[in-house]
């Protein structure tokens, strides 16, 4: 499976609940590299998308380990029902979209990951792992720098290589 990812200079991932910042050009992104995929996002992302709810065009499926929470999608209640759950789908569709808790339990199952990172720091209380420190981690691509929103970003893809 992968991770997609948007990260400042130090990894940060978020505020307050919120990204720490809207990058349209970022988002087109995500939504290419995801349509008609399987999503997998833990409950306080989902609740941080728009109106709360799941995705359109792709499966969305939110972890929550209260067994009486309920989505307008498929929610497992633990890492072992998630990775079963999964069966059913080819491993290479499926992402890991956060947050925080949601990426740390997952990146040992990710082969790729798809990390757009912003040349700025922001104030944060969410963060991903920095690769960049990980042996079994390889920088493969690094995109052109973008500019929007008075913030300089680029698409990087990152492969386990072990
Ligand atoms: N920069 C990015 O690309 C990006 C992407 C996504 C999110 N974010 C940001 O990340 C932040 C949210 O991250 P977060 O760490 O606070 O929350 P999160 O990972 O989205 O969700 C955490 C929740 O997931 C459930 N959960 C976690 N591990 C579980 C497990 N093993 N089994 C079952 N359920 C499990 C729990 O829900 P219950 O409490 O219901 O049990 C937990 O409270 C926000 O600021 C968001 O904007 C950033």
């Amino acid at each position: 499976m992968k991770a997609i990812v948007v990260v400042d200079k130090n990894w940060a991932i978020g505020k307050n609940g919120s990204l720490l910042i809207h990058l349209p050009g970022d988002l087109k992104h995500f939504k290419e590299k995801t349509r008609g995929k399987v999503v997998v996002m833990g409950r306080s992302t989902l609740e941080s998308l728009p109106g709360g709810k799941p995705l359109p065009d792709r499966t969305n499926i939110v972890l929550s380990r209260n067994p009486y929470y309920k989505a307008d999608c498929t929610v497992c209640c633990s890492q072992d029902s998630l990775l079963r759950e999964l069966e059913q789908y080819d491993t290479d569709d499926v992402y890991i979209i956060g947050g925080e808790q949601i990426y740390r339990c997952f990146l040992p199952y990710c082969d790729t990951a798809y990390i757009t990172k912003i040349d700025t720091e922001f104030k944060a209380d969410r963060f991903f792992e920095n690769l960049d420190k990980r042996d079994n981690w390889k920088l493969v691509n690094k995109g052109e720098p973008k500019y929007e929103q008075g913030v300089y970003y680029s698409f990087t893809e990152y492969k386990r290589n072990e």
